[in-house]
């Protein structure tokens, strides 16, 4: 094409990648290239503009290591992360929600109930889950793969003070699909402020920086989806200014004193506490 005009360039580039082998592939491509030409256009992009976008993800690029993903913070704070995750979920199971940053594979085993409070400092609190198919029915074979912060705020990743694998477990439920795991109330905190996420796009917005409390968890069992969500607090203050977007009303939840005697010999604890409980719903595979 030796004639390309604003009229003709966005059909001559989609028609460049007709010939990409995998049809997939070739859909994602075409469907951004169309998007961002048609952004481009109703925006008037100018060249500044376009120089500055291309820095700032040069600075996305510079911060991101091994142990960093700005992209993944940038992709996390446009409700990117999110929407995908929304589009993952069944409308009748229990929806999904981020991964975030501090996940990783291969947490160690432990038994039902999961006693993770150990030394740590905090507020006892237990996660009383149950597993179910869309039918109500108990997933008796579902495993649970559970983090969550300390009382500073930190996962252990962030955090030299903290044990390797603190406060995070790999366990099954029982055979009513049941789990607890005797942890802390986990508490809010804030997106990195270090970075160009934080100072070019997020802050000039006036927006929050916090993340409200939260539980993570992975829930898979045999012949269904696999569910990666949250639990929060209803009484969380960040609740309504989720930085991330991860908040679902089904993933809120009530937060009471777990008082009864019988309960707390089971989970070895000597005095009351808080609990949340949490009803997770897992989607046909
Ligand atoms: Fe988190």
């Amino acid at each position: 094409m030796r004639n390309i005009n604003t009229d003709n360039i966005t059909q001559v580039v989609l028609s460049s990648f007709d010939r990409h082998p995998d049809a997939r592939q070739r859909q994602l491509i075409q469907g951004l290239v169309e998007h961002l030409h048609a952004y481009v256009k109703e925006v008037k992009l100018t060249h500044p503009e376009w120089r500055a976008a291309l820095a700032f993800l040069h600075r996305v690029g510079d911060i991101s290591s091994d142990s960093r993903s700005e992209f993944s913070l940038l992709s996390d704070v446009t409700g990117i992360s999110s929407l995908v995750d929304l589009l993952g979920s069944d409308p009748q199971a229990t929806p999904g929600s981020v991964l975030g940053p501090f996940h990783t594979v291969g947490s160690p085993w432990f038994d039902n109930p999961a006693q993770l409070k150990g030394h740590n400092e905090g507020v006892t609190m237990v996660l009383r889950g149950r597993v179910v198919d869309l039918h109500g029915n108990p997933l008796s074979h579902a495993t649970v793969d559970f983090w969550q912060n300390a009382a500073n705020g930190m996962y252990w990743q962030m955090d030299p003070s903290q044990p390797s694998d603190n406060l995070r477990c790999q366990m099954k439920v029982d055979a009513n699909g049941c789990f607890d795991i005797v942890t802390l109330q986990p508490v809010p905190y804030q997106i990195p402020t270090d970075g160009p996420v934080w100072h070019d796009l997020v802050h000039p917005s006036e927006r929050s920086s916090w993340r409200p409390a939260h539980f993570h968890l992975i829930v898979s069992a045999p012949a269904c989806k696999t569910l990666v969500t949250e639990l929060f607090d209803e009484q969380d203050p960040y609740l309504q200014s989720d930085a991330v977007f991860g908040v679902r009303e089904p993933l809120v939840g009530h937060c009471e004193t777990l008082s009864d005697s019988a309960t707390l010999r089971a989970l070895r604890l000597s005095a009351p506490c808080l609990q949340i409980k949490f009803e997770i719903c897992l989607a046909a595979a």
